[in-house]
């Protein structure tokens, strides 16, 4: 049955199969955005909606800035397209060395890749890789994380730990473990910041490593912080175990910095943050401000250097997208950079942060409020789920939040808020109101 046309006169909703979404309920009822500038929106029937959410968690200095636009339009009229196989560009080489410089030290060698599901499991191919070309085959065993999200790809569902994006889709792939989430409310509940309670939940690496041994063990995977889940942070000092752990046992660590990355936790990554340097680093969104799609997996050099054996003549790595570094997105890439540099927006979260965890624990007490969450210019609020009903609550609090102007995000029933990091404090103030508003009217 075809859904009712509604705000799309001579269009039908139906064609275009949306990814994530309740199709049938949304094209009953759709939610159209026409454009955007700086911290907002407008939709098609010309209301103005402040952006909470950086797009997707990726539109990090705001929305159309004319600096990204001019780029990308000058690019796509000097060469649109060319390949990176045994073929280069000039300005692949010159993003990849400005990327080469923002990076913990070390993680100077950049792979690119077109989104973070590709990102994930390009830096998972290359851990398996890495250890095969150093003589150590057997390494082939994957650690994720229970309620972790790293893509939508095979690679990333496996190591992912959200039931929804795994059941439905057979057998992922073998030879997979999964450390214990670190979500806990009884011990961790409106902590403002990290968490104090829980960094011995690393240590179940150790078991892990002891069922399976080290010398089957390629890479442990893990977000600093939990984004698509609906924000789970890590407990202080959980990170550097697992650092340490993995170091005792040859285990590459990758950080999927998706969205922590370009800023998000008050310094370029949040490796950096946490003082904690992993192997690989995995990111997408900010860093092209999502204007057009792109990512890269930041390698330890001495990862690159490991596969830089045999022939001159022979290709070191079987991998890579016809899209890798493509010129729009490098041209959009250099832009961003360049704007985050000037406005100095990689830090700024961490001058917000203050202001910002203030804003968002106010809301502790509101009717249903369970926990709230926050980090850099990261929030959530979680809502007591409905008896027999989760998820609604917090789409109702979602969609009301929408129809008076603000844009959230939600995830079951946790509200996630990562505004882009050239909000102003009236933003804040306009994000909170609008949320205390509509969480104290839902039932
Ligand atoms: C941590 C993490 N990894 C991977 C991804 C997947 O990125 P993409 O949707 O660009 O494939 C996301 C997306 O939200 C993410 O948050």
């Amino acid at each position: 049955m075809s859904a009712q046309p509604h705000a799309l006169p001579g269009h039908d909703l139906d064609a275009f199969w949306m990814p994530f979404t309740a199709n049938r309920q949304f094209k009953a009822k759709p939610r159209l955005l026409a454009r955007a500038k700086d911290m907002h929106y407008w939709t098609e029937d010309g209301r103005q909606i402040l952006d909470a959410v950086a797009g997707l968690w990726c539109v990090n200095a705001g929305h159309c800035r004319q600096e990204i636009t001019d780029a990308v339009a000058k690019q796509a009229a000097t060469m649109e397209f060319a390949p990176t196989f045994q073929m280069g560009h000039p300005i692949a080489f010159e993003l990849a060395s400005r990327l080469a410089k923002l990076t913990p030290p070390g993680l100077d060698r950049v792979f690119f890749t077109n989104s973070g599901s590709e990102s994930v499991d390009t830096a998972l191919k290359i851990a398996i890789a890495y250890h095969r070309a150093r003589g150590e085959a057997s390494r082939t065993r994957l650690i994720g994380r229970e309620k972790g999200y790293h893509g939508v790809g095979f690679g990333g569902i496996s190591v992912g730990g959200m039931v929804n994006n795994r059941k439905f889709f057979g057998s992922l792939l073998p030879g997979v473990d999964h450390l214990p989430h670190t979500l806990d409310l009884e011990h961790n509940a409106f902590s403002r910041g990290l968490p104090q309670w829980g960094a011995h939940l690393a240590n179940e690496l150790e078991r892990i490593v002891a069922l399976h041994d080290a010398s089957t063990i390629a890479a442990v995977i893990v977000e600093p912080i939990a984004g698509s889940v609906g924000v789970i942070l890590p407990p202080v000092g959980y990170l550097k175990r697992l650092r340490e752990i993995c170091d005792k046992h040859g285990i590459l660590l990758i950080f999927d910095e998706v969205i922590t990355g370009f800023g998000r936790t008050g310094k370029a990554f949040a490796a950096q943050s946490f003082d904690v340097v992993p192997d690989m680093i995995t990111t997408a969104k900010g860093l092209s401000n999502g204007a057009v799609p792109m990512g890269a997996v930041f390698a330890q050099r001495k990862i690159y250097d490991a596969f830089m054996q045999g022939p001159d003549n022979a290709i070191e790595l079987f991998h890579g997208y016809t899209y890798s570094a493509h010129p729009l997105a490098c041209a959009a890439s250099l832009a961003t950079l360049d704007i985050y540099a000037r406005e100095g927006l990689l830090t700024r979260a961490a001058e917000i942060s203050p202001r910002w965890e203030q804003a968002v624990h106010s809301l502790r007490g509101l009717p249903n409020v369970i926990d709230i969450r926050n980090y850099g210019l990261i929030g959530a609020v979680e809502l007591q789920a409905r008896e027999g009903k989760p998820g609604a609550r917090g789409f109702e609090v979602f969609t009301q939040c929408f129809e008076k102007g603000v844009l959230v995000r939600q995830t079951g029933d946790v509200i996630a808020l990562s505004p882009p990091l050239i909000v102003e404090d009236k933003h804040i103030d306009q994000i909170v109101s609008t949320l205390r508003e509509v969480i104290g009217k839902t039932t």
